[in-house]
């Protein structure tokens, strides 16, 4: 039975507050979790897994501000996966036309389609919707008379087709839909729009974005761009974090951004969670005297460098979903209460990217790489304390990792190949909100909320907003594949 998962997907002339509705399956057999797997040391899926396929594959963004061959040339196999899920879900064909594929990740492939029945339904996630009101003045004849126009056809509509590959857990499914719907209506959060479900195939259907791939664009943003990208993004992680969720995996590939029209949408839930969902306290949400006295026996015992032959002290679980390189310090130490926070390390990782001009700008294979990468940056010293803040212990005698770590304004001179040359003024106020965004400790981190005021992105706030109305452009119509 192909079941509607109703979200936005109203009538037009029925609009009522519905809520949240999913048919439940009897429970599946099938039990790969990723969160669950994420607190296994050994985890069968590794989270890394998709980070590794966002950056590998070939064209994992469409855009259409680089007309790639590959939209008008797409592969057999495409074209057949495509076939195959207009055939899946009964009456598809006559709601959508599949047009070409526009990612593919460790969890989901996304086609990009047009709305068929736009007009038959509720269309308020729609930012564009209004450009379509505008019409032309009707044009005079040399006599001065109104001459008719032949009737404007509506610009097609497009959505993005989320096939949530079946491997996935249904509760995994289920909790990506669900915090979408609570999201609903939160500004630069990419909206639900609805979903389907035929058998195990689960598809969700969201407003199509236009989007440039982040590795054209971010080594040229000038700082009032790169201001514009971080309110967009910003504005986005203080809505989340406002209802309590924590996105888990903030990387380019999951904030799609015009930079045309300054404007982007976080998407990607697949990994989000509610704040205290893990439940289990950590020493770090303790007073400073609280934890120290909790941790006196740790520190009395000293490091003695080197692993316990025989280790019999019962390993530590936590959540790690998430992308390597974007990784919170604590959730490398294994917090097990993290907050909203590590979102927004995970942004100051990608403005550490733009600033640097390189991409990926942490490189690690695995956490302990990860661990060693950062410490490079903040020496010794902070990430001893930062380990203690969760009750661990950090020791190193890598030469290379400082006593007390280098600046940010170092680091950044230092990869754009320039250690001498000074950086801008405008530049060292995106550096001070870089270091608040990247603070190690993450109650001392900014939160999005109290980011929106920084100076930094407060820039560029008075000046006229730039052109470019980011709608939906008629260039699309020549990458559409027949299917
Ligand atoms: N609404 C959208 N509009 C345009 N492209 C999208 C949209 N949603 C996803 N994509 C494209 O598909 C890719 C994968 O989508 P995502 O939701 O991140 O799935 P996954 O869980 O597989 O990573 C994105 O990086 C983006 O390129
Ligand atoms: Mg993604």
């Amino acid at each position: 039975m192909a079941a509607q998962i109703s979200s936005h997907r109203r009538p037009a002339d029925s609009f009522t507050t519905t809520s949240f509705r999913i048919h439940e399956d009897a429970p599946s057999t099938e039990d790969t979790e990723m969160n669950e797997s994420a607190l296994n040391d050994d985890p069968d899926v590794d989270p890394d897994a998709e980070a590794d396929a966002n950056m590998l594959e070939d064209d994992p963004q469409d855009s259409d501000y680089s007309d790639s061959d590959d939209d008008t040339t797409a592969s057999t196999h495409v074209l057949q996966d495509m076939e195959r899920l207009q055939n899946c879900l009964p009456e598809f064909r006559s709601k959508y036309r599949l047009i070409k594929r526009i990612g593919e990740g460790t969890f989901s492939t996304v086609y990009k389609a047009e709305d068929l029945q736009y007009d038959r339904y509720d269309n308020s996630w729609d930012l564009d919707r209004d450009a379509e009101k505008w019409a032309p003045p009707p044009i005079k004849g040399s006599d001065g008379d109104v001459q008719s126009q032949p009737p404007r056809r509506r610009r097609p509509k497009y959505v993005a087709v989320k096939k949530i590959y079946v491997t996935s857990s249904p509760s995994r499914i289920h909790n990506e839909l669900e915090l979408l719907h609570v999201l609903r209506g939160c500004k630069s959060v990419c909206p639900l729009i609805t979903a389907f479900r035929w058998t195990d195939q689960v598809v969700a259907v969201l407003p199509y974005f236009r989007h440039a791939d982040f590795r054209d664009y971010f080594r040229n943003l000038t700082v009032p761009q790169m201001a514009a990208y971080f309110r967009s993004l910003f504005t986005a992680l203080a809505s989340v974090h406002k209802h309590r969720i924590l996105h888990r995996d903030i990387k380019p590939t999951n904030f799609l951004y015009d930079p045309v029209a300054c404007r982007g949408v976080l998407v990607d839930f697949g990994l989000a969670e509610r704040e205290g969902y893990d439940g289990k306290p950590c020493v770090c949400h303790d007073d400073p005297a609280t934890r120290m006295a909790k941790l006196r026996p740790l520190i009395a015992g000293g490091a003695k460098g080197g692993y316990p032959r025989e280790d019999t002290r019962p390993s530590r679980r936590a959540n790690r979903a998430g992308t390597r390189g974007f990784r919170a310090p604590e959730v490398l130490f294994k917090c097990t209460e993290q907050t909203p926070k590590i979102d927004v390390w995970s942004a100051g990782v990608i403005l550490l990217t733009i600033l640097s001009r390189r991409f990926p700008f942490f490189n690690s294979v695995d956490d302990v790489e990860a661990m060693i990468e950062i410490a490079t940056i903040f020496g010794q010293r902070r990430m001893h304390s930062t380990a203690l803040l969760h009750g661990c212990m950090f020791e190193t005698n890598i030469p290379t990792i400082g006593r007390s770590g280098f600046s940010f304004e170092a680091i950044i001179q230092w990869s754009r190949d320039q250690p001498k040359a000074k950086l801008p003024e405008e530049e060292k106020v995106a550096v001070e909100f870089l270091s608040r965004c990247m603070e190690l400790d993450p109650a001392r981190r900014i939160s999005a909320e109290e980011a929106l005021q920084h100076e930094f992105l407060r820039i560029g706030l008075d000046e006229p907003a730039q052109a470019g109305s980011g709608g939906s452009n008629d260039e699309d119509e020549m990458d559409i594949l027949k299917v």
